[in-house]
């Protein structure tokens, strides 16, 4: 490993391919056999730390289609939240049933699940048919593993029956120092940005792009008003930026002055303090209050001029869903791609079928809308949004600071990249946008 790192650093990618793979590799890991050791806690008592392990693992064979990344970086996602906490389910369900689709799926269920859907990285080796990739490419990944034998997927690959988050339901993530992906997974990594810059955008911009801007979500126009939940967070970071990007009106809610600060950093003038307002959509366990839709829909209107949001950018789910339905404006639309506060929703349907709001549901991106939300990263037109950056071994506290709220923006996690800073070649870009490239870096 030390000696495919060394020639990384000393820019002798060529070399890559005549380097022989490591047979083993580190990777943070759940255990299969450590999926009930937090029965009976509370949610927020499920404690990452305990459960994601720094291990040595074998090295997976590659396969048709594949390729094999010396991983420098990469991100924590919500999902590396769930799979440490094993809620709402298990990880290893989904890695036992893809096991059983193919013999070479099965590699895939192990009692050990290295888990991970970002990197920045370089291919080390391509599996058989591969032409677009070769060793020594500096790539990012997004995180959509599809098959594509049936036809339900060929007009837009999310619907692939046999569409998997990769190192969520997949095995041999990025929080690695080596994955295996699926090359239609793999875009150019933005060259002026560092490893662990360029790993932290994938998933929630993808995501993002999709839910707003693509017309298989919100298909945002420009002078829209929309309204970002957790608008200083991993997904809302990106939607605050494509909003603004785009002509359109964030009204950006967070929970700090802190958080507020790093929306008006992005560009945002409108926003809402959700704990200095107060609001309780919940009388209590059974019970939403229209009163306090309205209360936020009239703080809404008082930030706007008197416009409802003609979009609602939904993830928070059960505690806000009422209130996103209500204050959505006639004919508005409600896109939810989560359900961060619980799964069962409830809403007043007088407010939506009246008003001819639509619900749609949003789920990562396909690869046309990872791929060009990753090039409005690299055209320096949206940023990454890092704000801390972990060492693999410390994983555990990264994901525990996302799953108890605690982070700004996103995570990152440096794999093999022995310091943070590395990994930039397009310097002359990098220097045109560095403010807005650490607007959320601490310190
Ligand atoms: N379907 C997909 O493809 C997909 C992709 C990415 C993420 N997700 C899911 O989306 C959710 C958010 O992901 P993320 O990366 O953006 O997480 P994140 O970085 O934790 O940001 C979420 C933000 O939502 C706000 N929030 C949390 N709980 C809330 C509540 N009860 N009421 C109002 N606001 C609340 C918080 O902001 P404030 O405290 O500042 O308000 C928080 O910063 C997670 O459940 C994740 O699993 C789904």
């Amino acid at each position: 490993m030390q000696k495919i790192l060394d020639a990384i650093l000393a820019d002798e990618l060529d070399a890559l391919a005549h380097l022989p793979v490591p047979q083993t590799y580190r990777g943070v890991t759940v255990h299969a056999d450590e999926v009930e050791i937090f029965d009976g806690l509370a949610t927020a008592d499920k404690d990452p730390r305990r459960s994601l392990h720094l291990d040595e693992v074998p090295t997976p064979e590659l396969g048709p289609g594949e390729a094999l990344v010396a991983v420098m970086a990469s991100a924590i996602n919500y999902n590396t939240v769930w799979t440490s906490i094993f809620e709402p389910l298990s990880t290893f369900g989904f890695l036992k049933r893809y096991g059983k689709t193919s013999p070479l799926a099965s590699r895939h269920d192990q009692p050990y699940h290295v888990v991970g859907s970002d990197l920045a990285g370089v291919v080390l080796r391509t599996g058989p048919g591969v032409q677009a990739w070769k060793p020594g490419d500096e790539v990012v990944a997004h995180c959509l593993s599809v098959e594509l034998e049936s036809p339900d997927g060929h007009n837009d690959t999310m619907l692939d029956p046999e569409q998997r988050i990769w190192g969520f339901e997949t095995n041999f993530g990025g929080l690695a120092e080596l994955a295996l992906v699926k090359t239609n997974q793999l875009m150019p990594k933005p060259r002026h940005l560092t490893w662990e810059e360029a790993a932290s955008p994938g998933l929630v911009n993808s995501t993002a792009y999709r839910q707003l801007v693509s017309t298989n979500g919100a298909n945002m126009k420009q002078g829209d008003t929309v309204l970002i939940w957790g608008a200083s967070g991993g997904l809302g970071s990106y939607a605050t930026q494509f909003a603004l990007n785009g002509g359109a009106i964030p009204v950006c809610v967070v929970s700090s002055e802190e958080k507020a600060e790093l929306c008006r950093r992005m560009g945002a003038e409108l926003i809402i303090n959700r704990s200095a307002e107060g609001y309780r959509f919940w009388k209590d366990e059974h019970e939403q209050d229209p009163k306090e839709w309205k209360r936020f829909g009239a703080k809404i209107r008082e930030l706007t001029g008197g416009d409802d949001p003609d979009i609602v950018f939904e993830h928070p789910g059960r505690e806000t869903f009422g209130a996103s339905v209500y204050v959505a404006r006639k004919g508005g639309t409600i896109v939810t791609c989560a359900s961060t506060s619980g799964f069962l929703h409830s809403y007043d349907n007088r407010y939506l079928w009246m008003n001819l709001k639509r619900i749609i549901g949003s789920h990562f991106a396909n690869y046309r809308e990872a791929w060009e939300a990753n090039r409005l990263i690299a055209k320096g037109k949206i940023h990454p949004t890092l704000s801390k950056v972990y060492t693999l071994a410390e994983t555990g506290q990264a994901a525990r600071d996302v799953q108890s709220n605690a982070h700004q923006g996103k995570v990152g996690v440096l794999c093999l990249a022995p310091a943070e800073g590395l990994g930039v070649r397009d310097g002359e870009l990098r220097a045109r946008h560095l403010s807005d490239i650490n607007r959320f870096r601490e310190g």
